[in-house]
């Protein structure tokens, strides 16, 4: 297993490299690098047995490589660790908005994850995955009609957000719908305002003081079978303290539902653990987070006097964001003397939208000299028409020259999925590696699929 904690600090001059250590206990999610990470004999890095820069060569720039090593072992630490950890029944739900396409959603079923989608398109991309519906979850806070009809045609549960949508569902429900409810925890986590979602004040769910009116709905529709709650805080969070404490608010609800004669069985806690990106963070790993809000739950059914329910989770992040780097080419430059020196990647906010959305800090190393000293600060910048567009501030890199390949750190969660086509830039294609073997997942985008769904009408011929 290898560490991607600095070899020495920042201001020794050298680049975050792989590092081989004995700790086979570390989690993915605090690491910065993919887990097989490597640097070959070239001094370039390796990631699933295959040199970055070769795969730039083959499959073109900028470049979404995905380690399924990484992939597959964050799914088992949480899958394996939720067995061992918690005596009831459980399951571990991907949470697809973190990037959904057809090769992702097939490995994190393979390893007998379900899958939670938030919208008609990520619901269609799962079951062309093969994923059965019994192991997908549709959320939403605004679901159109047409995408509820979709989830009932696939046999989904519906974890249901609002009394339109309750009352949506009671008129086009036929025979038994499964469904779950979601309401709004009042939980605080110290987490990016966008990404929090936990609070009362939050567009999702149900407010708890509709608690009992909904119950008394759902009772007198019996084709809603409703089978457990769910809540979610928000994302990319450090603390165990909030998910501990919303143990102790979900169970009450299934204290609630049991004195009405509703026997809910499933708990769905959310996601919401972060990762490391810079050498800074300093998450809790997967079995930690894991064991204690299993925990969190055993004791507050014990003190409830609840029996325990099936214990559902649905990371996103912390299953793909360490799993995937983004190659980049270097171009162009920029010294503005005792300013600072720009140096211009072939990407930018159209593959990865979270610097200029949520000021994310990212870490990068140059991939085709991994042991080159890190003696500049230089400002990595993105290539779109927009002062912004600023991938990493202040980067720590060795001297480049344009034609160096920049791989940026821990990109596989919300880059691809929050992608766009700004400035009409193709999306990257994006590569699934192992054991020396690279296949493409999903092929970069040309400049006839940028027009693909342009109109020209006949008069402006
Ligand atoms: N469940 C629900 C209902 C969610 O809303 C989310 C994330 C998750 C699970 C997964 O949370 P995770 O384990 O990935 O933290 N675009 C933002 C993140 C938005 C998260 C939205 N909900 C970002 O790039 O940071």
């Amino acid at each position: 297993m290898l560490s991607t904690h600095p070899v020495e600090t920042q201001n020794s001059g050298r680049q975050y490299l792989p590092q081989t250590h004995s700790n086979s206990t570390l989690s993915p999610n605090q690491e910065l690098l993919p887990i097989t990470a490597k640097i070959n004999q070239r001094d370039r890095l390796e990631i699933g047995g295959c040199d970055v820069a070769e795969l730039v060569e083959k499959f073109g720039s900028p470049l979404y490589v995905v380690d399924e090593a990484t992939l597959r072992t964050t799914c088992r630490q949480y899958r394996d660790t939720l067995n061992r950890c918690y005596p009831g029944q459980s399951q571990v739900l991907y949470a697809s908005k973190a990037w959904n396409c057809l090769a992702i959603a097939a490995i994190v079923h393979s390893e007998g994850l379900g899958i939670d989608v938030v919208s008609g398109g990520e619901l269609y991309t799962a079951v062309q995955a093969g994923i059965p519906g019994d192991k997908i979850y549709l959320h939403g806070n605004n679901k159109s009609v047409e995408e509820l009809e979709l989830a009932i045609a696939s046999s989904c549960t519906i974890v249901v957000d609002n009394w339109l949508e309750l009352k949506n569902l009671a008129e086009i429900v036929n025979s038994s719908q499964r469904i779950m409810l979601r309401f709004t925890p009042g939980i605080e986590c110290h987490t990016h305002e966008y990404i929090r979602t936990g609070h009362l004040d939050s567009k999702f769910g149900f407010d708890p003081h509709q608690l009992d009116e909904v119950l008394e709905f759902i009772s007198q529709h019996p084709v809603l079978e409703l089978i457990g709650f769910h809540a979610h805080i928000g994302s990319q969070i450090f603390e165990l303290q909030p998910h501990q404490d919303l143990a102790g608010v979900v169970v009450q609800w299934l204290g609630k539902a049991a004195a009405k004669g509703l026997p809910v069985r499933e708990l769905n806690i959310g996601g919401g653990l972060g990762i490391r990106y810079t050498e800074s963070d300093d998450p809790p790993s997967i079995a930690e987070w894991v064991q204690n809000v299993s925990q969190a739950i055993v004791n507050a059914c014990t003190i409830q006097h609840q029996p325990l329910p099936k214990l559902l989770c649905e990371p996103g992040r912390s299953l793909i964001g360490t799993a995937c780097i983004t190659a980049y080419t270097i171009g162009s430059s920029k010294t503005i003397p005792e300013i600072r020196t720009y140096i211009a990647v072939d990407g930018g906010m159209s593959d990865n939208p979270r610097p200029i959305t949520y000021q994310s800090i990212y870490r990068a190393v140059v991939a085709n000299r991994m042991s080159a000293p890190a003696t500049e600060t230089v400002t990595v910048a993105g290539k779109h028409c927009e002062s912004g567009d600023v991938l990493i501030k202040n980067a720590q890199l060795p001297k480049t020259v344009p034609g160096d390949i920049l791989a940026v750190l821990a990109t596989g969660a919300y880059n691809y999925s929050m992608a766009s086509n700004y400035n009409r830039l193709p999306k990257p294609a994006a590569v699934l590696v192992q054991d020396g073997e690279a296949n493409l997942i999903l092929q970069r985008e040309t400049y006839q699929d940028l027009i693909r769904q342009d109109c020209l009408p006949e008069r402006l011929r």
